[in-house]
């Protein structure tokens, strides 16, 4: 595996591939890799020649300073990894070489109701920050295709909005896997580590109740179903932003259901410090 920690470099190689027809696959990560993103590389792998993992925890995400600060850092680790999974390449930028002008966003991105309801709601300025870097990303790597998790359902929902807003829907095909879980449900994440064994056991509750939503999902109104998985989540240790039910297309909450529409189902909760999110499909 080979690490480029200058843009121009990475630049360069890549378009030397470019030129040759090959196409490229990235991953884009804050590092503290666990098995999800390890699912990603190997899904770009089987598709591409040539898979590019970045690694670069992006301070404009984060509208908790606190958070950044415990943000996991493993990137030894990290690289490992990578080159046994057999990543090809690995972006290792600093915040310079990122954002060599200044930090705070010259760009505002019309992400619309995407940025009002949940994550946008409860973190603002987290999805520019996102649209922000992935931009960047996007202009230094230039990939066929791009590989998120869905765990972060609506953050897939607006990178594709950002890829349409730049003009590169036609060149770049997004491709959406699947979230990875431990055996007890809990979906992987980077924040896991930072749970204590007690807490990591109580962070169980959030998968247990997506799926109660989606074991009781019936036509009509859907309020009192939402209630009780709320409630049910407070009861089990977490300080809840939401546990709501939306429409999977476009992420409008729905209070009451034609039995038609396609659902998602989405959580946001604080094990005491740390916020986990976690979704499942409905139907
Ligand atoms: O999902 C993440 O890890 C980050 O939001 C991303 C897409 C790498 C941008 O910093």
């Amino acid at each position: 595996m080979i690490i480029f920690k200058k843009t121009r470099d990475l630049h360069k190689w890549l378009e030397a591939q470019r030129l040759a027809g090959i196409s490229i696959g990235f991953v884009p990560t804050m590092g503290a890799l666990h098995t999800g993103h390890l699912s990603l590389i190997e899904s770009s792998i089987k598709a591409n020649p040539v898979t590019v993992c970045s690694i670069f925890v992006n301070p404009t995400q984060f509208n908790d300073p606190k958070d950044f600060e415990k943000y996991p850092i493993t990137i030894e680790k990290d690289i490992e990894l990578l080159a046994n999974a057999g990543c090809d390449i690995l972006f290792l930028p600093s915040v310079k070489e990122i954002y060599p002008d200044e930090l705070s966003p010259s760009l505002k991105y019309d992400l619309g109701y995407l940025e009002r309801i949940l994550e946008g709601k409860f973190r603002p300025g987290h999805f520019q920050g996102v649209c922000m870097v992935v931009h960047r990303l996007l202009e230094i790597v230039m990939p066929d295709n791009f590989y998120l998790g869905q765990k972060d359902y609506q953050q897939c929902m607006v990178i594709k909005k950002l890829i349409a807003l730049i003009g590169l829907s036609n060149a770049i095909l997004v491709n959406i896997c699947p979230t990875l879980r431990e055996p007890d449900g809990l979906a992987m994440s980077s924040r896991n580590v930072r749970l204590n064994e007690d807490e990591r056991i109580k962070a169980t509750a959030i998968f247990r109740n997506l799926s109660f939503i989606k074991e009781n999902l019936t036509t009509g109104d859907l309020k009192g179903l939402k209630e009780t998985a709320f409630r049910n989540l407070s009861e089990a240790g977490f300080n809840v932003d939401y546990i709501e039910i939306a429409d999977a297309n476009d992420l409008s909450i729905i209070d009451d259901w034609d039995g038609q529409k396609k659902l998602v189902a989405l959580a946001a909760a604080f094990m005491t410090e740390v916020r986990l999110i976690d979704n499942i499909l409905l139907n």
